[in-house]
Order: C-alpha cells, then structure tokens, then sequence
C-alpha cells in the first residue's frame, strides 16, 4: 500500500535525510517505487525511482539536500506498472507543484482528457497527475490564490485519497486532505509530520492528530489548521498521545499482519468492486468464446479459481478445469490457439504459474489473468489482467487476496451468466446488487464471529488432525479452512468433499474428533445435514458454518459460525471462508506460534 510522508520544519537543515527516514518507517507497507519533492533556496527539486529505497539512495544522494518542507512517497502500483516516470511526486507543467497521494482517483481519465485539451502534458500514467495539473489550471488559468486552487481542484476528485500539495507558490505551507485513505499529523517542537500512517514519526513525537473524512489541513512550521472540506468551517481538534510501541503501530495494533490483513478483507473487497474493470467484460467475453478453458495457480490461489472452473461450467455450459500449476504439463497437448488460460496469483511471481503460462502461450493460448501485484511477471505474458486492487499482503498464509481472488473469479462469472443467458438483465443486475453488498456481509461477518472462533480455538489448538467438508462450490472453502489451519497452526487438517468422507476418511474419526461442515443453506444443504449426522454418530465433534437463522443444522452441531442471510445460493464461497480464517488464526496464537510467519513457508515461491 503506498506511503504518503510530509515534514515541514522550523530550521533550514537536511530534511533529505529527514524524509527519507520516515519513508523507511513505512517500507513496512510493501512498495515498488519512491520519490521525494524537496523545497531548496526556492526551487523545487524531484527526486524519485523504482526500487528500494536503499537501491535508490545509493543512485540518487537526496540525504544531504537542505530546507524546510518536503514531502516523500512510497508508491504500490495501481495505474501504469512500477517505473520512474511513475513514481510519485508528480508534477505540474511549469514544475512548480508536487502531489503525493495513496487511493484512487475514479474520475482520472475524464480530468485528464479535459485538462489535455486545455494543454497540459502528462508524463505518467497515473490518476494521480492529474492533480498536479489540476491545481496549476485553476492557480494559472483562473488566478486563485494556491490554497483555493488546491481546494477547488480536490472537490473534482471522485474516489479515494489522502493527499499533501507543495509548491514554490507557497513555499511555507504543505497543503493536505483526505477521504477513505488514512492521513495523521505528528507534532513535536521542531517540526510537524503529515503521514499515511503513525510508524512513520513514531520515533520522532508520539503527539498524533487523526484527520477525518473531508478534511482539508493546511500546515506551517509552527501549527496547522483543519477544516471541513464541505463547509470549509474550521475544526478544532487537539492531539493525543499514542501508546504503541514502532511494531504495533505497523499493525494498526492488531498483534499480527494476519489479523490485520482478515479484517482488511471489507475494505479490499469495497477495493475490488467500485473499480469496475473493463478487462473483467473482455475477460468474459474471451472465456464465451473459447473452445477449452483452464485456471492454473498454485495453494489458496488455486483454491480461488474452483470458483471461476464451477461458474465457467454452470453459466457457460462448458468443460473448464483447474489446475494445479505444478501440474500443468498434464494438460499441455489440449492447448491451442482456441484455449483460453486463466492465471491466478496474488504476487504474479509464482514459479510454477509462470512456467505453465509460458508453455501455453508458445501453444497460442490467450492469457487472462487475476493478479495483485501490478506489472509482476504473469502480468506481463498475460492478453488481459483484471487486478485484485488488495494492496500488499505481509502475513505469509493468504486471507484478503484469497477474497479479492474469488470475488474476481465471480466477478467474471457474472458477466459469463449474461453473455450466455443464463440469467437476464433484471436478474443480473439484481446480482450485482448483491455483489455490491459483499464487503458489508464480510465485514458483519467478521464481527459476529470473532468472540466465537476464540471459543473454538481454545478447543482446537489440543487437536491432532480434523477434517473440513463441504459439497458443491464449497469444496473450495473446506480446501481453504483446512489449508489455512495446516499452514499457521501446524494441526494436520484434510478437506474433502462431505460425500466422499465415506469412502476411506470416515475411518479415521473417533470421539471428539473435530469435523467443520460448510453449510449455506443451498441445494447442499440437507445431504450435509446426512452427513454431520454420520460424523456425530461416529462420535465427531461437528463444527458449522451456518446461515444465521439456522437452527435446524445448529442444533445437530457442537459449534457454529453463523454468516449472514442471502448469501447462500450465490457468492457464499466469500462470507462462509472468514470464521475458518478467523478459527485458524486463533488456534495459531493459542499454541504459541505466530501466524505472520509460518515455518518452512514463502510469501511468494519462485522455485519448481
Ligand atoms: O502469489 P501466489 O498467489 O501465486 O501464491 C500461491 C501460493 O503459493 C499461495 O497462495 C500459498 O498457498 C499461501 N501461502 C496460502 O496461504
């Protein structure tokens, strides 16, 4: 997730190496990129590059340039792959405004076009440019004052930000604002810190004001002034102290990344679904097409694209199979040019994916693929990307990308069930209402499972093996609830599709052995009831993730999580995966291991 860093200061000293500092505090956040805008004897100077920081401060010396402001900025590509011209600050024509900004601005293309015909040139591909240029037109063209150029040009932004303005117009002030992305204020004697996050002065002050949706702060050496970007009312708000320690504060005090990164899961499916990608259509339109159809990934990706393999085959009648990507040579001689091949991976620099990509594309394969890291390796051998806008993920077991995946893989399933007819527009639309309203559910869902999965966890973390089970589209989330507590708790879990337990599994259970059923309230749901039947008869201790208003299934079961209503017959593989996140992360932290780094495993494996 970028990194925004804004120091503005009493003494003329090296504030190059100020900024950098603090943007090391947020090296944390994961990055491709970075750059830094420093005001010096009255001229703005732009420093920035791809890399990491210390391969960029040793090409280009920013440490020792002098001054009073700056601002600095840690980019995670989201528009235009990772490069210098990419990398923020960006810059107004006359070079004379510089804009750092996370988020994401919705209505880029539509300010840019205008701003083109104005005259402006553009040298990144970036929403963020615009702003830069924005400014200047309102500040040149319309003859504002800077800071009623600057506001007037953030009331054009549709979308998200948090966003600090320097310019030589206004060399004593950094001008910032914020809706949805996070954006804090550090004050101590000397010097006061704008940031996207807390780590980045905690060493410096502890002195913190949290800035709120559509606040507009204009800061000085020697205070700063809020207001209501609406209204532009002045709101007084003084700062507290923070008690974290650097660590915590990296966490947003939850005690580890993957707890973090859980209840991230709302905010990256909202992510996900208000970026409308055009890809997501071509995508479809290429799978309808198609004579044979194969998603390849590897671990909980692979897992995410049993989704897209069961909608290709339901809403697209067609045969289509996933694959495990260390597998894929099996398939090599039913791939031609009339094969359509669906990547998916969080860090697109998956080995085994690649390879498999590869072999089919030299077969003439179109490539269409569902990453989160953008510009990565799948991406560029790929025809089309739909990305997972997640941000980076730092625990090692996969939580809010495995959920962005899936959202993906229905995502497209949609469009198919259009294309194909299985449902029509008043139909569709009526899904993409509930769509719309996944990270609402997760979010519920999170919140009425937590205490419970504690419960269940204290039980659970004494367990040697169980099983997890499921039928239908759900056999994915059995294979993810048993893969996430094999991966961070160290129990030996298997999944299976419920039906097949009886054919050798089912040996293995005795008295208190632990089953979790997933069990939506769809044409599953009473061959389930059968067989968390046949587990409590055999003396199992049966855990269900149920439909909230279902007493039937809780009371035949030792435990259940229970998930909103409506979300059975479709998209349940998104909310009825969460309490199993949940139940793995607890039962790590119970038998003492820390969840953010499990043993013998890589975040990204970029071996055979
Ligand atoms: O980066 P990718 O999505 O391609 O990674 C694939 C797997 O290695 C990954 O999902 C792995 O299974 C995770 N540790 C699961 O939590």
């Amino acid at each position: 997730m970028c990194g925004i860093v804004g120091i503005i200061q009493k003494n003329e000293t090296k504030i190059g190496e100020e900024i950098i500092h603090a943007l090391q505090k947020l090296e944390y956040r994961g990055y491709d990129s970075l750059g830094v805008a420093i005001i010096e004897d009255d001229k703005l100077i732009i420093q920035k590059d791809k890399g990491k920081i210390n391969e960029v401060i040793e090409k280009i010396d920013i440490a020792p340039i002098s001054g009073k402001i700056a601002i600095g900025h840690t980019r995670w590509a989201t528009h235009g792959p990772p490069s210098k011209i990419n990398a923020h600050p960006h810059v107004s024509c006359d070079g004379k405004i510089a804009v750092v900004h996370n988020g994401i601005i919705e209505n880029f293309q539509e300010l840019r076009r205008n701003l083109k015909e104005k005259g402006h040139t553009f040298s990144s591909e970036t929403d963020t440019e615009v702003i830069s240029h924005l400014i200047e037109d309102f500040f040149v063209n319309e003859h504002l004052s800077f800071r009623e150029a600057v506001i007037k040009a953030i009331k054009q932004l549709v979308g998200t930000y948090a966003i600090c303005v320097i310019s030589t117009n206004a060399p004593q002030r950094i001008y910032c604002a914020k809706k949805d992305s996070p954006l804090v204020i550090g004050l101590n004697s000397n010097r006061i810190f704008v940031a996207s996050d807390i780590p980045a002065f905690l060493d410096q002050t502890q002195q913190v004001v949290l800035l709120h949706d559509n606040e507009f702060v204009e800061i000085r050496s020697d205070g700063y002034n809020i207001f209501n970007l609406i209204s532009m009312e002045q709101i007084t708000r003084a700062p507290y102290t923070v008690s974290w320690k650097a660590e915590m504060a990296q966490k947003a005090g939850y005690p580890h990344f993957m707890l973090k990164e859980i209840h991230e899961q709302p905010n990256s499916l909202y992510n996900y679904v208000r970026m409308k990608q055009k890809s997501v259509k071509k995508v479809a339109e290429k799978i309808y097409v198609a004579e044979r159809i194969f998603f390849v990934a590897a671990g909980t990706a692979y897992y995410s694209t049993l989704t897209g393999e069961y909608l290709v085959r339901k809403f697209n009648k067609k045969l289509s199979q996933s694959i495990i990507a260390s597998e894929f040579e099996s398939i090599l001689n039913l791939i031609d040019e009339n094969t359509v091949v669906v990547p998916v991976s969080q860090s697109g620099e998956t080995m085994d994916t690649i390879l498999g990509i590869k072999k089919a594309k030299e077969q003439g394969a179109s490539i269409l693929s569902i990453v989160n890291v953008v510009g990565s390796t799948i991406t560029r051998y790929s025809d089309e990307v739909i990305y997972l806008h997640a941000g980076p993920e730092i625990g090692v077991a996969a939580t809010k990308t495995y959920l962005a995946q899936t959202i993906a893989n229905w995502d497209v399933g949609l469009e198919l069930g259009l294309l194909s007819g299985s449902f029509n527009k008043t139909e569709y639309e009526s899904h993409r209402k509930k769509f719309n309203q996944l990270p609402k559910i997760v979010k519920t869902t999170i919140t009425n499972n937590e205490v419970q999965a504690r419960t269940v966890a204290n039980w659970f973390s004494k367990k040697k093996s169980g099983f997890y089970l499921a039928r239908g589209i759900n056999v994915q989330t059995a294979n993810e609830g048993a893969l996430k507590m094999k991966e961070i708790s160290y129990i030996h879990c298997e999944s299976y599709p419920a039906g097949e337990s009886k054919h050798g599994p089912i040996a293995l259970v005795e008295k208190d052995f632990p089953v979790v059923f997933i069990a939506p309230k769809d044409h599953t749901y009473r061959l389930i009831q059968s067989n968390i039947m046949e587990m409590n008869a055999r003396g199992a201790s049966t855990i269900g993730v149920i439909e909230e208003n279902d007493d039937e299934i809780k009371n035949l079961v030792t435990w259940s999580f229970k998930i909103p209503q409506g979300y059975s017959e479709i998209f349940s593989t998104i909310p009825y995966v969460v309490p199993l996140q949940l139940l793995a992360y607890y039962t790590a932290v119970k038998r003492g291991y820390s969840p953010d780094k499990p043993r013998n495993l890589a975040k990204s494996v970029t071996v055979l």
